[in-house]
């Protein structure tokens, strides 16, 4: 009989969001005269359309695959040139990277799961606590990690807690990491790192030989002028980090699906002879083997993204869930709540009220008010006792939101 990847039954649970979304059914099966009430503000998937620049871009694109002289078949494994090059103008300007350093996907969520396939074994990983799962779930099913004890932690993975004491951005650990997952603006927090903090990081990787996976899926949220949205505005960082980009957020992509990856030439790690080989390369075989690239059509709306109108549409977009955010968060407060994040995120990080853990929260929120929030003990123990509203919704949702919050904590 075939065998299977036993990893898998390490893991813990369903995904977060899938276990989210099927309390949310069963509720609405048991009370089918609320079903129309709920309120979704767990998963943070976009709410608003396609800027109106990449929906003319992708119809164009179409256009031109209806005719033959126009007409595209496979495209660059590693993406476009048009559009690896408008990431490289309009992200990456003056920060030393080139096109064929980008590489185009279909999400980050994929980008920041398959990238494990071109590490060794035995390398220690480390990841922050409260953390996208992904990180987590994906070190499990490649058998990076042991089991999972009692509070969800896997044996193997070096946890870095955040809390309220460090502001929720972890500090450089004492003991050896060679991998070392970073998000920020973070999800779920909400939290930013200073230029400071990431400088400790990237000091911390060359000392070590560590390789940084910096998911910044959500600069594009970040108001401060003073927080970097890439590492690479960080000396050194080239030698040391790979950068991974969305476009679900920025350009309302959760549907359409597109993704970009930065990984510098000169990044190196050991191979089992103790020689040095390049990521980008093993990168770059790794995509043209598994994937055909990003649809033509998808690609051309990305780049959308970048033209003048494209980036003040984009620009409404963001001011938009900021606003959503900033009633959340004010919400919150008047409900005598302790909040965190949302002024540089689309993510709100909200202690639950004393004695109250993350799940009862949910249930709370749920029965009581018929609002979907994300529970912080998803995340990792770290974040038992908050929870996350997402901000990525309608302005009427987000008002009828902040008023059943209060009524429900009145
Ligand atoms: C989230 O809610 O954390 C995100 O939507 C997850 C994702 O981007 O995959």
């Amino acid at each position: 009989m075939a065998t299977i990847n036993s990893n898998f039954l390490k893991l813990k649970a369903g995904y977060l969001f899938p276990e989210i979304a099927r309390r949310v059914r069963e509720y609405s099966e048991k009370h089918p005269d609320l079903a129309a009430r709920i309120i979704r503000c767990g998963i943070g998937d976009v709410t608003e359309p396609l800027p109106q620049a990449v929906v003319q871009a992708m119809h164009q694109a179409v256009d031109e695959l209806a005719v033959r002289d126009s007409f595209r078949g496979y495209g660059p494994e590693q993406g476009y040139e048009f559009l690896r090059q408008a990431i490289v103008d309009h992200q990456y300007a003056g920060l030393g990277i080139s096109a064929d350093e980008v590489f185009i996907s279909d999400g980050s969520k994929c980008d920041t799961g398959n990238i494990l396939e071109i590490f060794g074994k035995g390398n220690v990983i480390a990841i922050t606590d409260p953390v996208y799962p992904v990180y987590v779930d994906t070190n499990v099913m490649a058998g990076n990690t042991g089991e999972a004890d009692a509070s969800g932690a896997y044996a193997g993975l070096l946890y870095m807690e955040c809390n309220a004491s460090n502001g929720f951005v972890a500090a450089v650990p004492e003991e050896r990491a060679d991998i070392i997952y970073l998000c920020f603006p973070n999800n779920p927090t909400g939290a930013v790192a200073s230029r400071e903090q990431l400088e400790a990081w990237v000091n911390y990787a060359q000392a070590h030989g560590s390789i940084i996976l910096f998911d910044a899926a959500y600069e594009a949220f970040i108001q401060d002028p003073e927080i970097p949205h890439s590492i690479y505005e960080i000396p050194g960082a080239r030698e040391v980090a790979i950068e991974f980009r969305s476009f679900s957020k920025n350009g309302g992509f959760t549907g359409v699906r597109c993704a970009s990856v930065v990984i510098p030439k000169g990044l190196v790690a050991k191979a089992d002879d103790g020689s040095e080989v390049a990521l980008h390369g093993l990168w770059s075989r790794r995509h043209s083997t598994k994937f055909n690239g990003a649809s033509y059509p998808v690609q051309r709306g990305a780049e959308a993204v970048f033209s003048p109108e494209g980036k003040a549409q984009v620009q409404q977009l963001i001011n938009h869930y900021m606003g959503n955010a900033r009633l959340l968060r004010e919400a919150a407060l008047a409900a005598g709540l302790k909040i965190f994040g949302g002024i540089n995120a689309p993510y709100v990080w909200v202690a639950c009220p004393e004695g109250v853990s993350s799940w009862s929260m949910f249930d709370r929120m749920l029965g009581e008010a018929q609002v979907v929030i994300t529970p912080g003990s998803g995340f990792g123990s770290a974040g038992e006792g908050y929870f996350r509203i997402s901000a990525f919704n309608s302005r009427a949702n987000v008002e009828e939101v902040c008023r059943r919050l209060q009524a429900l904590l009145a």
